[in-house]
């Protein structure tokens, strides 16, 4: 595995290494299993894979949740050293090299960026294009590689790959668990122990919702992922939905949905102070 941390270099290893196609796994570090299987992903389809680390300011609505990010440069270097080959590349740019000039981006989703995450997180997917453009306009990857646990992300990186004429083709990984059903995040190695021990509450109770799906009605579904959750103390719900997987519609009940497309049930829950997202498909 090769380190480089400038725009220039990467360039140039990657016209060196005249590969195709080329893989890209943008990350914010902080590196585990669900990671590596994007990582394996990218490796089984790609000669040459690229992995970015960097912490990327402009999608952080809170300045708190910026400075607690996880870092944990060392150990991802490690971690990444025992899967990549020795061409591939982990990339790790400084802000000056993601944002040479303070120009900022605007974005519209239209839908995409008005339900679920985005009430509760303004600018933030404006901040996730910003940089994913960014990282496609210097490593210009065949394929790019993302997990669906961010199933809203992955739809708006979607959007932006194909209005940039559908290059390059984006990937989404099936969400990787903990054992008691989990989903796999950066953010909870800061879940505190007591809070980590009732975590697997989440899936548990959307894996219950979606079988509810047949025969019972959103606002009756809403209610007992929201009772069963709060039920934990230091647990709460910050939104439930059931949308879409094109235009992240929430719909309030069953004659709303759409022939042909996939339903997912969609949660945030505060654990503690850690915001945890995770979603499951409802089929119909
Ligand atoms: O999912 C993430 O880790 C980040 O949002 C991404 C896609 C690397 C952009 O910073």
């Amino acid at each position: 595995m090769k380190v480089i941390s400038t725009v220039k270099d990467l360039r140039e290893t990657i016209r060196e290494a005249g590969l195709c196609p080329v893989g890209l796994v943008p990350t914010m570090g902080a590196l585990h299993s669900g990671h590596i299987s994007l990582v394996i992903n990218a490796m089984n389809q790609c000669p040459l894979v690229v992995v970015s680390i960097y912490v990327n300011p402009t999608q952080f609505n809170d300045k708190d949740d910026l400075r607690n990010y996880p870092r944990t440069p060392d150990e991802d270097k490690a971690f990444l050293g025992r899967y990549l080959r020795a061409g591939d590349i982990l990339f790790v740019p400084g802000d000056e090299e993601i944002y040479p000039t303070p120009v900022r981006k605007e974005y519209n989703f239209g839908n995409l960026d008005n339900v679920m995450e985005a009430l509760h997180r303004p600018g933030h997917f404006n901040g996730v294009a910003m940089v994913v453009n960014r990282l496609f306009e210097i490593v210009q990857p065949d394929f790019a590689f993302f997990g669906q646990k961010d199933f809203q992300q992955l739809a708006v990186i979607r959007e932006l790959a194909l209005r940039a004429g559908g290059r390059p083709a984006i990937v989404g990984n099936p969400i990787v668990r903990e054992s008691d059903g989990l989903a796999m995040s950066s953010r909870n190695r800061l879940l505190g122990p007591e809070i980590r021990r009732n975590a697997g509450i989440i899936y548990m109770t959307i894996s219950s919702a979606s079988g509810m799906w047949k025969n019972r009605g959103v606002d009756e579904i809403r209610e007992f992922v929201r009772s069963a959750i709060e039920g934990v103390p230091g647990f709460s719900v910050e939104y439930f939905e059931i949308a879409d997987d094109v235009e992240l519609k929430p719909v309030s009940s069953r004659s709303e949905t759409v022939k042909g497309r996939k339903y997912y049930g969609c949660i945030a829950v505060k654990a503690g102070n850690i915001r945890l997202i995770d979603n499951i498909e409802f089929p119909l």
